[in-house]
């Protein structure tokens, strides 16, 4: 007995694959491609003589199904015959647009349905006038752009949904650094409240100076988290009452590498990463460090004033702190040297726009 000739179809539901089934068994070998099969792969698994393709699959379009198909040169002469309602406004005709050999509107009639199925098989082809061709062309195209546009309109909505999860995400892993750094300051005394002082002073010299949104957002990452390489410090060891040993200094020097290399690894922390690895870099020796990009090189030198300035101005196991008038006076002693000379004074009128803060004699550290 001769083999039956092979039909695929992609149909929008069950009901139909099983009324088509029933119709069309008797005489054809008929499987049905799975919702999230890959078109062309399926069609070349089946080599199918006759494709019957819905006009309204879900997720996707019967149009976009046939010419996928059709583009492949090793199925352009493949009979394919759309389905669909005849009231969906000239969709037989767009379906020829496409590249259907036809098309069978719904519901489906046992008998006229098998004899055009049989036609088509023998060579019968649905032809459109070049006039109707160019008219339903317009409304072909249509379509496609219609559904292309609802296809972004989900893909953008899921970027949407994706975007929000990321910066949860992010917000999270700041948290976490952030009582880190709460963790590290509250072991030590003379550490106590200092990132959120210098990230205080940080954002007042950067409004200062005009820095715009992005840049004060990086500025006040990095001033919350520039000491978080203090957590490799025996803070026992170097609060010791007494002077500091050379190797207690190249300890306390190795933070800014430490914190760099805790950050440098987080997708969104890169600048402020950097920003913490030179933190403790002088004015003049920029010119050494040439990799230190000129958006950071603000930042970093911002960091240096107000760090130092915390520092001058905190109580410490070895000495009083400086009042704010002498720490003004510090910092300009070494404007061009140590610190950038073109923020000190800055510095010095948004310190003076800052309300002073409570109990700050009570405060110390290190640095
Ligand atoms: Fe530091
Ligand atoms: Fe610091």
């Amino acid at each position: 007995m001769a083999e039956k000739p092979r039909i695929l179809t992609f149909l929008a539901s069950g009901e139909a694959r099983l009324l088509v089934g029933m119709l069309l068994s008797a005489h054809y070998t008929v499987s049905h491609a799975g919702a999230n099969s890959s078109l062309l792969e399926t069609v070349r698994a089946h080599a199918p003589e006759m494709i019957l393709v819905d006009m309204e699959l879900p997720g996707t379009s019967g149009l976009e199904v046939v010419c996928r198909i059709r583009r492949d040169p090793l199925y352009r002469d493949l009979i394919i015959v759309g389905l669909g309602a005849l009231e969906a406004g000239g969709m037989d005709k767009v379906a020829l647009v496409a590249g259907c050999t036809g098309f069978l509107a719904y519901p489906l009639q046992p008998e006229p349905f098998l004899n055009r199925i049989r036609g088509f098989f023998q060579g019968e082809r649905q032809e459109l006038e070049l006039k109707e061709h160019l008219q339903y062309y317009r409304l072909f195209s249509e379509i496609l752009i219609e559904k292309l546009e609802t296809r972004l309109d989900a893909l953008e909505r899921k970027t949407q949904v994706l975007e929000k999860e990321r910066e949860r995400q992010d917000n999270l892993t700041l948290q976490i650094l952030s009582s880190l750094v709460n963790l590290i300051e509250a072991k030590d005394p003379y550490l106590r409240g200092h990132s959120a002082r210098v990230t205080r002073y940080a954002l007042a010299l950067g409004r200062r100076i005009g820095l715009h949104q992005e840049d004060q957002d990086t500025l006040r990452r990095a001033a919350l988290l520039h000491d978080i390489g203090k957590i490799s410090i025996d803070l026992r060891e170097i609060n010791k009452p007494g002077p500091l040993s050379e190797e207690e200094w190249a300890i306390i020097r190795q933070h800014p590498d430490t914190g760099h290399k805790i950050l440098s690894p987080i997708h969104f922390l890169q600048d402020e990463a950097l920003v913490t690895l030179y933190h403790h870099t002088r004015h003049e020796a920029y010119g050494g460090h040439p990799e230190i990009p000129p958006r950071l090189r603000t930042l970093t030198r911002i960091l240096t004033i107000v760090d130092s300035y915390d520092a001058m101005t905190t109580r410490r196991p070895y000495n009083n702190p400086l009042s704010q008038a002498e720490a003004v006076a510090e910092l300009r002693r070494c404007a061009g040297t140590q610190f950038d000379p073109k923020l000190v004074e800055p510095f010095v009128e948004a310190l003076e726009e800052l309300e002073p803060l409570e109990g700050r004699e009570e405060e110390g550290r290190r640095e």
